[in-house]
């Protein structure tokens, strides 16, 4: 096989006219013609709307009706996310062999670059995406693997990681009281270890052939995406149909994902979501995944199973490490395993 600085998609897709053929997914994958759906979209939350009671009630109604939305008066700065998309984009237009030694200073491989899906091998057909992966827990025990080009690339992610941080327990907050679980429920282990992931998906000769991410749930408790602010790709699975998520200025798209769906006993439910490719431009994203600790035991919280109705547990507990390893290995065929 070839290095993965040559294999990176962004550092071969402008000598090919056409997609390689590990690159064409199998009829039934392929995003069908790309018009947006039916004028549908997600839902958007103000977070700055003075009752937080409503705003609770609000995350709480998208999340079932979607499993996503975009959030806006979120209290993240203008100036950070506009920031953060430049520094990121800039690290992605970097020489493959530049990323790839920026991204080998982890001795034990959490921050690191890849390409196609996190598990290249896996893959019978490959995904259109380059992908940075950044553990950024509180403790910012990891800053010092991070890439140092940009020059200033460690000062604006560190600073965008710690304010992601922040919305990300104002959202798990608000979950928490809709939901009606504990104060902290979310706020602790089960939330301790974010990661970040910067993806880029360069321009493709032709993307009715070919998919950036396939379709997922995500196998986090809420991922919060930060978009540019022209360039579609992320699509939602409603009813059937797929939804197109045009990015509203300053805003970020939040979803929840498996981990949430497991605690919540089936309350809530991780919406699937894939990302399409454009021929006329590359995307950048970054995704802010709350994760737990390692040790964390996912499993679906007492007030749902010992309410009033008595209702039976619909997944079992496992520990986070167990389900992280066996998601990295089985993808979406996971969630066939998640019940008792
Ligand atoms: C993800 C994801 C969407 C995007 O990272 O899981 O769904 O637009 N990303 O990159
Ligand atoms: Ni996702």
């Amino acid at each position: 096989m070839a290095n993965l600085d040559e294999m990176l998609v962004s550092s071969w897709f402008n000598v090919e006219s056409s997609v390689p053929s590990s690159y064409v997914q199998p009829p039934e994958s392929r995003p069908g013609n790309l018009i947006p759906a039916s004028g549908k979209t997600i839902p958007v939350v103000d977070l700055g709307a003075h009752d937080p009671a409503v705003v609770a009630a609000n995350i709480l109604k998208a999340c079932k009706d979607f499993g996503f939305f975009q959030v806006i008066n979120h209290g993240v700065s203008e100036e950070l996310m506009k920031n953060t998309m430049t520094v990121c984009k800039e690290f992605h237009a970097m020489p493959g062999k530049d990323k790839l030694e920026e991204c080998s200073r982890d001795p034990n491989g959490r921050c690191k670059l890849y390409t196609s899906s996190e598990n290249y091998t896996k893959d019978a057909i490959q995904y259109w995406k380059d992908t940075l992966t950044l553990p950024c827990p509180p403790s910012m025990e990891y800053t010092q693997y991070w890439p140092r080009k940009p020059s200033n690339y460690r000062e604006v992610v560190g600073e965008y990681a710690q304010e992601l941080r922040k919305l990300g327990l104002k959202i798990l907050e608000l979950l928490e009281e809709g939901l009606g679980l504990s104060r902290g429920y979310l706020c602790g282990e089960l939330s301790e270890n974010p990661t970040l992931l910067v993806h880029h998906y360069p321009p493709c000769p032709d993307p009715s052939l070919t998919l950036g991410l396939a379709k997922h749930r995500d196998p986090d408790l809420i991922t919060i995406l930060l978009q540019e602010q022209h360039v579609n790709g992320l699509q939602v699975l409603k009813d059937g149909q797929w939804i197109q998520v045009d990015p509203l200025p300053n805003s970020f798209v939040v979803n929840i994902g498996l981990l949430l769906q497991i605690i919540s006993n089936g309350r809530l439910v991780g919406a699937e979501h894939r990302v399409v490719t454009n021929s006329k431009t590359s995307r950048t994203s970054v995704a802010y995944f709350v994760y737990p600790s390692n040790e964390s035991i996912i499993e679906p919280a007492k007030v749902f199973i010992n309410g009033g109705n008595s209702t039976a547990p619909t997944y079992r507990s496992m520990e986070f490490a167990e389900f992280r390893r066996n998601f990295f290995y089985k993808g979406s065929r996971i969630e066939a395993e998640l019940h008792p």
